[in-house]
């Protein structure tokens, strides 16, 4: 995702924009730019690739001078990987970086274009910069006109702006993507994060959605959009460099965990549309008349991204009515698969870097199938060589045991299921609004989990942190939930750790119940539920130690269970997404008590490029 930072004062800017673009480096990018105002004119340099092309690029113009400057990584979303579609983009006057998506930006292109703009590149940013140049032209202040242009536009955004006439102000709003102002000494800062303003300064203001800031050399004025002042509220921020990389938390691990709000939103963004309840094609990969012609769905992946595929099976089957198979990748190139056209083979990973994944999709692809990959890493091999691409945007995943891509994997099936279901008629119109409507309120429902039972779930690690192996169970779409949950904790604390499906529990796993053996069961309020209430007390009988997932209120639970941890009701395809969290949440915890290398864990790697 993109990194934005801004400066205004009395240093040289470029050394200082270079360096917060180095700290959001994290965030992952694929070319990067700079604006530079020299007191005279605002000055461009861009360039495709890490930051050593940036900088090789400044060096070479060597008068690239100015105390008053705006930088910017960019991770593709809206147009390809070129130095035109690197920001900054420049309209008129007016220099501008945005991080976040502009969902009306086609429309917006439309009129624009109409009254002669000429637009160079694909994103949906330089809109923003002509519809600020626009405005300006028609008479507006810089600060006015950045304000009459975010009124026209609808999505997420944090935008920092510089006018060539105005060598004294850097003006910069928020709404949904991050932004920070750093507040220093006859100088002042913006930034994605406090990270990358850190080395600088301390004091920060921390900017809420629907704000902007005009940056003066000798102060800051806060504003909401519709132009009332704000008190500008600063916070001294102690974190050390190694705290700061990750966001205050101690792990990248935990970090990631508590973004899947966030992550959610963003994978969402421009892909609902709410007023007509329904799912906007424009980014989900597939053409009406492909997800019409689809016989039968192949899911294919490894790993965690597996589970997530196993819970899309469902997906699929009941909101498509496509006959579906899920396929561990590996597997799936063991044989000679039988799949040509007719086919749509769904290769899913994090990474888009996975050997068995990618070979998988080549296989397919060779036999006729139509290819879609779902994948984090805009332009990796997988969603380069597959026929379309549905990105999740979750963000680059530092920690090795994947959290915030398998719920945004879990949503691009989930979308992805729908959108064809409407394409052939087979979910209707009050089903999908139900739907929509509901998918909009997930990320609230996490934000709730996480903060919620954090704590809880901590306590319960520490009484349970001790024992040899825990048993996972789970039916229907909380199956392979179970099987993440088992997966986490092994990956990360090592202790062994099995999911099942409830219902094969008496078919051997009820042999190991005894009172050392912790039995999560995952139990929110779906179709399944009665039946798995009846296995965890079954286990309760032998003496298991029942840890359970349940609905809010779920008075059987509390009456069986040793440990309860609720979650909200929510329509049963989505509770998936709820249960998973006190999973993640629980193994992290058990990993950390522990002392493993939670990030790192031992023999395994982020990205297996290996058979
Ligand atoms: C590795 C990682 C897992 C990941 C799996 C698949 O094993 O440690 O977290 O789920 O690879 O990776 P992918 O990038 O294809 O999703």
């Amino acid at each position: 995702m993109c990194g934005i930072v801004g400066y205004i004062g009395t240093q040289q800017c470029v050394p200082i924009l270079i360096d917060g673009l180095r700290k959001l480096e994290y965030r992952g990018y694929d070319s990067a730019g700079l604006a530079i105002h020299d007191g005279k004119g605002i000055e461009l340099v861009r360039a495709v690739g890490k930051l050593r092309a940036l900088e090789e690029a400044t060096r070479e113009r060597n008068t690239l001078e100015g105390t008053l400057g705006i930088g910017h990584t960019r991770w593709a979303t809206h147009g390809g990987v070129s130095e035109e579609n690197a920001h900054p983009h420049v309209a008129g006057d007016i220099a501008l970086i945005h991080n976040g998506i502009i969902e009306n930006h086609s429309a917006l292109r439309k009129r624009l274009e109409g009254d002669g703009a000429a637009i160079a590149s694909d994103t949906d940013t330089e809109i923003v910069a002509h519809l600020v140049d626009a405005h300006v032209r028609a008479g507006k202040d810089l600060v006015e006109g950045v304000r009459d242009a975010l009124q026209e536009v609808e999505g997420a955004y944090a935008i920092a702006v510089v006018s060539r006439k105005d060598p004294s102000r850097l003006v910069v709003a928020k709404n949904a993507s991050p932004l920070v102002l750093g507040v220093g000494d006859g100088e002042n800062f913006a930034g994605s994060d406090i990270p990358a303003l850190l080395e600088h300064t301390r004091r920060m203001v921390i900017m809420e959605d629907g704000q902007m800031a005009v940056l003066r050399r000798d102060g800051i004025e806060l504003f909401t959009l519709s132009g009332d002042p704000v008190e500008v509220v600063e916070r001294r921020v102690d974190w050390s460099p190694v705290m700061a990389e990750k966001a205050g938390y101690k792990h990248f691990m935990l970090k990631e965990i508590f973004e899947q709000p966030r992550a959610i939103e963003d994978t969402l963004r421009g892909r609902l549309e709410r007023e007509l309840g329904d799912i906007n094609s424009a980014e989900i990969g597939l053409t009406p008349e492909v997800a019409r012609s689809i016989k039968r769905v192949c899911l294919i992946a490894c790993g965690t991204s597996h589970h997530a595929a196993m819970t899309g099976h469902y997906y699929f089957e009941q909101l498509a009515g496509i006959p579906t198979v899920v396929e561990l990748a590996s597997e799936f190139r063991a044989r000679d698969p039988l799949i040509g056209d007719g086919d749509m083979v769904v290769a899913i990973s994090q990474s888009g870097e996975t050997l068995d994944t990618l070979m998988g999709a080549k296989i397919a692809k060779d036999k006729g199938a139509h290819i879609l990959a779902i994948a984090n890493v805009t332009d990796s091999a997988i969603p380069r060589m597959a026929d379309g691409q549905l990105y999740t945007r979750a963000g680059p995943e530092i920690g090795v045991a994947s959290t915030k891509c398998f719920t945004a994997q879990l949503l691009a099936l989930l979308m992805l299921a729908i959108y064809v279901g409407r394409q052939n008629k087979h979910l209707s119109d009050e089903q999908t609004r139900d739907l929509v409507e509901e998918l909009a309120r997930l990320p609230l429902h996490m934000r709730d989990v996480l903060t919620g039972t954090r704590q809880l779930v901590s306590n319960i690690a520490r009484r349970y942190k001790e024992a040899q192996d825990v048993l996972f169970l789970g039916r229907g779409l909380n199956f392979p939930i179970a099987l993440e949950g088992a997966l986490k904790l092994k990956e990360i604390s090592y202790v062994h750790a099995e999911g099942y499906a409830a219902g094969e529990m008496k078919h051997g796993p009820i042999a190991l119940i005894d009172a050392s053996v912790p039995v999560v069961v995952l139990l929110p309020k779906d179709s399944y539920r009665d039946k798995s209430l009846g296995n965890l007390q079954e286990a309760k009988a032998r003496g298991g130690r029942m840890i359970v997932v349940a609905s809010e209120g779920d008075e059987d639970a509390h009456a069986t269970a040793d440990e309860v941890v609720e979650v909200p009701v929510v329509n049963e395809l989505l509770a998936p997404f709820l249960t998973v969290l006190p999973l993640q949440l629980y193994a992290y915890y058990v990993a950390d008590m522990k002392g493993t290398d939670v990030d790192q864990p031992r023999n395994l790697a982020k990205t297996v490029t290996v058979e």
